[in-house]
């Protein structure tokens, strides 16, 4: 492993004030092993660390950078809007501005696909698991029901009752449930396996009266890249409404990332809710849920179901944002899919090259390098992510750094491409990746 000894020191650091160093648990490179890097600053597709290297960015802030790091039109907006002042805490035209903005994506998608536009409302709130909660409160509120169904390795931030069975860094650490999580709220949560719609349909004929809605990654990115099959969302849709309950898809990793609209760009499936994050946020703290105007009229002031928040739509996340998607043009799409398409295709040929087994999985323009000896056989759901080689990873993932390359620190996270990388960037990459296939290669499975 290379030296860090800046970083090494501040995560010393860190761990003296901050719960184990970090304040995003899979920050702290445990999965992997050795020092997280400490980051001073971004630029196009690459992020230097205090002690001065550079990496070519995989990670985007997981998610958020699609224009890579501080693009002078973004930047520049947060500046004049930051100049103007932080936050007034009363409406201001910024916030109609990027509700207008993710409708009139959303709206546009629809109009491709000649169906009417699930998008009529959106709240603006400050972060994707404020949205996810937010949606299933309005969910249960407006159905007078209190269960919510989930899929095993689907992440829906830190929710309590989302946390059964979550991916991203809940799976990363092994933790199937969260302690401080109550046994009421854990029973309010039905976990069924992903892609699995007789699960779905016998929990509705189990608890159907009960259930208030259904929630699922719009195409899951947390458990690494597991697409739905075809057909799925739309029979989730169809089966709760058959029972009186709603969809909400959650679009937090997928919206304006792998299309234009979004997973539902791609798969228009008419979800009663949406929840967006990470790119709507342009990097700045925003995210919103949204729906047609009958369901999100229940909201405050509107409606009964009380939702607030000091900072929401706040008026720097929101230039951030409004400047990140009105630069989110087709052919920023078309250059992510490339990039995702080129990088995933020479990680490929490396590992073939060196003997390492493996199946690479596409969710749009997230993807996962998913380590299996049978790679002929999709990989659906949580179990069948849980089986892969995961142990051959961290080696994998060091000796990219070591090269100077980023890469998402757990097995379980897609990587994420942005359009800023260019050729230079890109063929840092597949000089690293001989390296680290043959490090892959070398890893030896825990001892039982
Ligand atoms: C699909 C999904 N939903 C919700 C969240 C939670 O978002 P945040 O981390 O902004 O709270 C995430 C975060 O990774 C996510 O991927």
């Amino acid at each position: 492993m290379t030296d860090a000894p800046i970083s090494a020191e501040l995560f010393a650091r860190a761990q003296r004030v901050i719960p184990g160093g970090v304040n995003s648990p899979v920050r702290a490179f445990r999965a992997v092993g050795g020092t997280p890097r400490f980051m001073v600053s971004g630029r196009g597709p690459y992020l230097t660390d205090a002690d001065g290297k550079t990496y070519v960015d995989l990670v985007s802030s997981w998610g958020p950078m699609i224009h890579g790091h501080a693009h002078p039109e973004i930047v520049a907006a947060v500046q004049e809007a930051a100049a103007r002042g932080l936050s007034f805490g009363t409406p201001t035209l910024g916030e109609i501005e990027l509700a207008e903005e993710l409708i009139g994506k959303l709206t546009a998608g629809a109009a491709r696909a000649g169906v009417p536009s699930p998008l009529e409302e959106v709240r603006l709130v400050n972060s994707g698991t404020e949205a996810t909660m937010s949606a299933i409160r309005l969910a249960r509120g407006a159905t007078g029901r209190s269960k919510i169904v989930k899929f095993a390795g689907c992440y829906h931030g830190h929710v309590d009752s989302l946390l059964a069975s979550a991916g991203s860094g809940v799976i990363t650490f092994g933790l199937p449930d969260s302690p401080g999580v109550t046994p009421a709220q854990a029973a309010e949560t039905i976990v069924v396996g992903y892609n699995d719609l007789a699960a779905v349909r016998a929990a509705f004929e189990q608890d159907g009266s009960e259930i208030a809605a259904v929630i699922t990654e719009a195409a899951p990115g947390n458990m690494g890249a597991v697409p739905p099959l075809p057909g799925f969302n739309q029979a989730l849709l169809e089966l709760a409404h058959e029972h009186g309950a709603l969809l909400i898809s959650d679009e937090v990793m997928t919206g304006f990332r792998v299309s234009e609209a979004g997973w539902y760009g791609l798969d228009p499936v008419a979800a009663d809710l949406f929840t967006f994050g990470k790119v709507m946020s342009g990097g700045l703290p925003a995210a919103a849920f949204g729906g047609r105007a009958a369901l999100m009229s229940y909201l405050a002031p509107a409606g009964p179901v009380y939702q607030a928040g000091t900072l929401s739509g706040n008026p720097v996340a929101v230039a951030a944002g409004l400047t990140s998607l009105r630069l989110a043009t087709e052919a920023v799409y078309r250059r992510l899919d490339d990039h995702a398409r080129t990088i995933g295709e020479l990680a490929s040929a490396a590992l073939t090259a060196a003997g390492v087994g493996h199946r690479r999985q596409y969710a749009g323009n997230l993807f996962s390098i998913f380590f299996t000896e049978t790679p002929e056989q999709p990989i659906t759901d949580f179990d069948r992510v849980r089986a892969t080689d995961t142990f051959r990873y961290g080696p994998f993932f060091h000796a990219m750094l070591d090269a100077g390359v980023y890469l998402p620190p757990s097995a379980f996270e897609v990587w994420f491409v942005n359009a800023a990388l260019d050729s230079a960037a890109i063929d840092r990459i597949a000089e690293a990746l001989p390296a680290a296939a043959q490090a892959a290669a070398r890893a030896v499975p825990p001892a039982a």
